[in-house]
């Protein structure tokens, strides 16, 4: 079989079919995808039911699988494997947990424009979501593409961020809304990652603009003017040309590069059942993907 791409913005993410992904990949399978990605960014797989234990074969297929803030919270799951990656707002005994629990305020920060694990080195290449339980409105996802960001940026500003760094930290977004009850041990559990803000995406050789939500410091300048300048790169970043919104149907399988992009959920009612599952695998050399 082969894949076949339905373009569902005129920036990037496509619709992909053609390909199983229940099955094991074939090479000529992961040279496809991967092709794809560098292009797309974001692909959309409709009809894909996939078991926990198929998702992670797919997954772990492109790479090692990232387990991100799992090494901090170290809470009880309820999902079989640790590196299923539960985006869910069901505790751990299997009720829709209280509004205010910590499975929440997780998901609240999945509402912030993020590259997952940015905030560690190694960081994310791809992650893939499963969509198993939808509520009956909101929680679509969505997707900025920071390659297009950058190429809608003044000369100017392009210029001054050429040798800027940022520092993203795991615990930013938490603190952001509210949440600092963490001990020295949670709060170390990840040092903070530093990244350029001007990167070159190794797959399809074009510049991007790397910001996001776990990004809290221009390296070198005072945190107000960083914070100030990381936000209005952010808003450039995630303006409503740059963006596409997925709206979820049971059984969809999205996979995207946090390499080149930022995802946000979008709000639905925490009182209903929502259930996706999260697979990652970390941007390591031994990763399967392919470069430019
Ligand atoms: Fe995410």
């Amino acid at each position: 079989m082969s894949l076949t791409l339905q373009p569902l913005h005129p920036l990037f993410a496509a619709e992909a079919s053609g390909i199983d992904l229940a099955r094991p990949l074939s090479d000529a399978d992961l040279k496809q995808i991967n092709a794809a990605m560098n292009q797309y960014a974001v692909l959309v797989w409709r009809g894909q039911p996939l078991s926990g234990q198929q998702q992670i074969d797919l997954t772990k297929a492109f790479g090692p699988l990232d387990l991100g803030l799992k090494k901090v919270f170290k809470r009880k799951e309820r999902l079989e494997d640790e590196h299923l990656i539960d985006i869910s707002n069901v505790d751990a005994e299997g009720q829709v947990a209280r509004r205010d629990s910590p499975k929440n305020l997780s998901n609240f920060a999945n509402q912030l424009w993020h590259s997952d694990s940015s905030f560690q080195d190694p960081r994310a290449a791809y992650s893939m979501l499963h969509a198993v339980v939808l509520p009956s409105w909101g929680g679509t996802t969505e997707f900025a593409d920071l390659r297009a960001a950058y190429d809608a940026l003044p000369e100017r500003t392009r210029g001054e961020i050429e040798s800027l760094s940022a520092e993203h930290y795991a615990l930013h977004t938490r603190i952001l809304l509210g949440d600092e009850a963490y001990t020295d041990d949670q709060k170390k559990a990840i040092p903070p990652a530093v990244w350029p803000l001007v990167q070159t995406h190794p797959g399809s050789g074009r510049k991007l603009l790397f910001v996001g939500v776990h990004a809290r410091e221009i390296i070198g300048w005072p945190t107000a003017e960083a914070r100030i300048y990381l936000s209005d790169l952010l808003e450039h970043a995630t303006q409503r040309e740059f963006v596409y919104r997925h709206e979820w149907q049971v059984g969809d399988l999205v996979m995207w590069d946090n390499r080149s992009t930022l995802h946000r959920g979008r709000r639905y009612d925490i009182a209903e059942r929502r259930e996706l599952r999260r697979t990652t695998i970390e941007d390591v050399p031994e990763a399967r993907l392919m470069a430019a």
